[in-house]
């Protein structure tokens, strides 16, 4: 069990502080923000802003042309401030303030839409892509030589990451251009992106001898920022065929900061008992283990780099952290999300907090990062210079039955949300 108090008292307390009741509430709002901002008695009140400028244009599949792109971005009062883009609903960069008020970009991006769609393309990087910030569907992470059955149809995906389907195929959500409108709730302000996926996603349509994604799916997805820190990330999709969807977000994160090198002196700490060990293609053998005695124990805390160097034929697989963790039931909650990780970076003293309502997380040790890309404040990024929070379904879940499912069905609304909470 992951002890809170033992471990980071001051983080049980801050959770309390918030006010798990107020959280219930505005939560259910819907686009609501999980918390409240706490105001000192006497502070001018302040509310979250969010702003929109252009960031260029980009050729959208679906669109079969050129589309404007916008950055917008979200500001809260404590001197937050996230990039958002509606190319691809990428998490660009997330200003977090450190000890003493320094500043830092906590996620690795590119500074212009071109690296964005260019560098970060599946056709261009031959391991597939960095997929820096972005909204990964239709499915997140692999699906088994890019193949599934569903309702006795035997569907077919491209196969883009050795012998299986990744991130949704060739083409996925990361390379879209979505729809967006400003939102504003009580204390939080952001974005809402839309995008309307066809039936066959990523199939003929992106030159594939396959059947694509069944179903038109349309998705929303919202990012609001309230002033306790709190980036939340809401999806809602639905279909009008059974079809499979696993969403989520691929930022990367760097509490000392995008530029600042290795991460393995920060701290990590993951709400699992047990995780999805893999084949050598990186597919769950189906098997849900114990972490108990091995280097993916983060019950408590341990530095990344602790174990990440020991001989495990786990990690010799994915070159580090890869993996699925199966998220416990128990622990700390947040307006209904239940605690997902921790990490923290003791010199500078940013943390984060990971609250979702999904059943898994990839943690991901940026393993196949390997010093061809340069980010977006001209730094070289390489292997271990930052590490994600995959909130998920297992991989490969449409072929496991054992696997909580990731089906959705016309009439059904696919509800979920992710906080990524910072703090120093
Ligand atoms: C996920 C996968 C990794 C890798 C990255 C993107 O985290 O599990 O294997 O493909 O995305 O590089």
């Amino acid at each position: 069990m992951i002890n809170l108090r033992s471990s980071r008292v001051h983080w049980a307390t801050r959770v309390g502080a918030a006010g798990i009741l107020t959280l219930g509430l505005m939560a259910s709002l819907g686009l609501g923000q999980a918390s409240a901002a706490r105001t000192a008695p006497g502070a001018p009140s302040c509310s979250p802003t969010v702003s929109r400028q252009a960031f260029g244009s980009a050729f959208d599949l679906y669109a079969g042309k050129k589309l404007p792109v916008f950055r917008y971005t979200l500001a809260n009062c404590t001197g937050m401030r996230v990039k958002v883009l509606t190319y691809g609903g990428i998490v660009q960069s997330i200003q977090v303030p450190g000890r003493n008020g320094r500043e830092a970009d906590v996620v690795l991006g590119f500074k212009t839409l071109q690296d964005y769609v260019t560098k970060a393309s599946p056709a261009v990087l031959a391991n597939g892509g960095p997929y820096f910030g972005e909204t990964i569907g239709r499915y997140g992470n692999r699906i088994a030589k890019g193949t599934f059955q569903l309702d006795g149809h035997t569907y077919t995906l491209p196969i883009n990451n050795g012998v299986n389907d990744l991130h949704g195929g060739l083409v996925g959500f990361g390379n879209h251009v979505w729809a967006s409108r400003e939102v504003r709730a009580a204390g939080a302000a952001g974005v809402q992106l839309k995008l309307v996926s066809p039936n066959g996603d990523d199939g003929a349509n992106v030159g594939c001898s396959c059947t694509g994604f069944p179903g038109r799916l349309t998705v929303f997805v919202t990012f609001t920022l309230n002033n306790a820190g709190q980036l939340r990330i809401h999806y809602r999709a639905t279909t009008n065929k059974d079809t499979v969807l696993n969403l989520t977000n691929h930022s990367y994160f760097n509490l000392a900061g995008e530029a600042s090198g290795a991460t393995y002196n920060q701290k990590v700490q993951i709400n699992a008992n047990t995780y999805t060990p893999t084949d050598t293609t990186q597919i769950p053998t189906g098997a849900i283990v114990p972490v108990k005695g091995t280097p993916f124990d983060f019950r408590t805390p341990h530095t990344i780099g602790s174990r990440i160097n020991e001989d495990n034929q786990q990690l010799l697989i994915a070159q580090g952290y890869d993996h699925n963790w199966v998220l416990n039931k128990t622990g700390p909650t947040l307006g209904g999300l239940r605690l997902a990780a921790h990490a923290w970076d003791p010199a500078s003293g940013r943390e984060l907090t990971v609250w979702t309502d999904q059943p898994g997380v990839q943690f991901y040790t940026g393993n196949f990062l390997n010093g061809t890309l340069v980010g977006i404040s001209g730094h070289i990024y390489r292997q271990s210079d930052a590490y994600t929070f995959e909130t998920q379904h297992y991989p490969n879940s449409p072929n496991q039955s054992n696997f909580p499912t990731t089906e959705l069905k016309p009439g059904q609304v696919f509800n979920s949300s992710t906080i990524f909470q910072f703090s120093s």
